[in-house]
C-alpha cells in the first residue's frame, strides 16, 4: 500500500503546492510510483504541473461528490500521475454538507488505487474546511509546510487543533510526518529567529525538516509548468534539500 501524505497548512502561500510537486518529482526520480492529488479549488497544482485548468472536464470534484463510485480522473506528467482540480471543487464544500459518508469521500477512491502507488501526495487547500478534513482523513501522514516569517506561528494553534480533532475520531492513525520550514533566507536575522521559534515550539511535536530556501528558481519552474529538476534554471542546493526530505519520507 502506498503511503498517503497530506501537505496541510490553512495559510495560503506557504509553499504547499510547490513542495507537493517537487517532493513528488524527486520521489519519482528515485523510482517511486507517484500520485499527486489536487484538493485546492484554485487548482495551482494542476497548473504547476503544466495543465490548462479550463481543459479539464473530469476532476477530483467528480470523484468526491458523485453518489456512484466514480474513479479518480488521472493525468500524467513528469513521471507522475495527477488527479486534477478546477474551480468546480469550490462547490464541493456546499454539496458535501448533506452528503452521506462525506468523511470518507476522498479516502474511499484513494484506498481503491493505493496499491498502484508508492506515495500519494495530497495538496490541501488553504482552509480548515471539509476539503482539508477529508484529505486528513484519507492520509496516513500529514506534512506541514510552514513559512519562516514573523506570522508563521500564529496559525499553528488552529492547525494543530484540526489535526488533533481528526486524530481523535475520524483517523486515529494519522501521524505528523514533520514540519517543513519554507521560503527561508539564511542571511536574514528575522527569518533565523523565526526558524528558532518554530523549532522551539514544534520540535517536541514532530521533526523539523531542513528549511527550503527562498529561491526564485522554484517559483519560475512552477510558472513554466515543471518541477525544479526539469527547469532550465536548476538550483542544486534546493534540489539537495528536497532530496534530504525525500529520504525521510522513504523511511516513514
Ligand atoms: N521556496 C520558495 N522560494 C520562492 N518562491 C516560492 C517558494 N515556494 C513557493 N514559492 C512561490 O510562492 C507562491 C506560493 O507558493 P505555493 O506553493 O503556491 O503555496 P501554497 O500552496 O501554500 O499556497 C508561488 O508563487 C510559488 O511559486
Ligand atoms: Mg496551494
Amino acid at each position: 500500500m502506498g503511503k498517503i501524505i497530506a501537505l496541510f497548512n490553512q495559510s495560503g502561500g506557504v509553499g504547499k503546492t510547490t513542495l507537493t510537486m517537487n517532493l513528488g518529482y524527486q520521489l519519482a526520480e528515485r523510482g517511486h510510483r507517484m500520485l499527486l492529488v489536487d484538493m485546492d479549488p484554485q487548482a495551482s497544482l494542476t497548473t504547476f504541473m503544466g495543465f490548462d485548468v479550463s481543459d479539464q472536464d473530469k476532476t477530483i470534484y467528480n470523484a468526491i461528490v458523485s453518489e456512484e463510485d466514480e474513479p479518480l480522473p488521472i493525468l500524467q506528467a513528469h513521471q507522475m500521475n495527477l488527479s486534477p482540480a478546477n474551480i468546480m471543487l469550490a462547490n464541493a464544500e456546499q454539496e458535501l454538507i448533506l452528503a452521506d459518508q462525506r468523511e470518507t469521500r476522498l479516502k474511499e477512491p484513494l484506498s481503491a488505487i493505493a496499491n498502484d502507488y508508492d506515495f500519494i501526495l495530497i495538496d490541501c487547500p488553504p482552509s480548515l474546511g471539509i476539503l482539508s478534513q477529508i484529505s486528513l482523513i484519507a492520509a496516513d501522514y500529514v506534512l506541514v509546510p510552514i513559512q519562516t516569517q514573523f506570522k508563521a506561528l500564529m496559525g499553528t494553534d488552529s492547525l494543530l487543533k484540526t489535526i488533533k480533532k481528526i486524530q481523535r475520531r475520524l483517523n486515529k492513525t494519522l501521524k505528523i510526518a514533520g514540519f517543513c520550514p519554507t521560503m527561508y533566507s539564511p542571511g536574514n536575522a528575522l527569518d533565523q529567529r523565526t526558524l528558532e521559534a518554530i523549532t522551539e515550539q514544534l520540535a517536541a511535536i514532530a521533526p523539523i525538516f531542513t528549511p527550503i530556501p527562498r529561491a526564485t528558481a522554484l517559483a519560475e519552474a512552477s510558472e513554466f509548468g515543471k518541477p525544479l529538476a526539469l527547469s532550465p534554471k536548476k538550483n542544486l542546493s534546493v534540489l539537495a534539500i528536497l532530496n534530504e526530505i525525500v529520504i525521510v519520507l522513504e523511511q516513514l
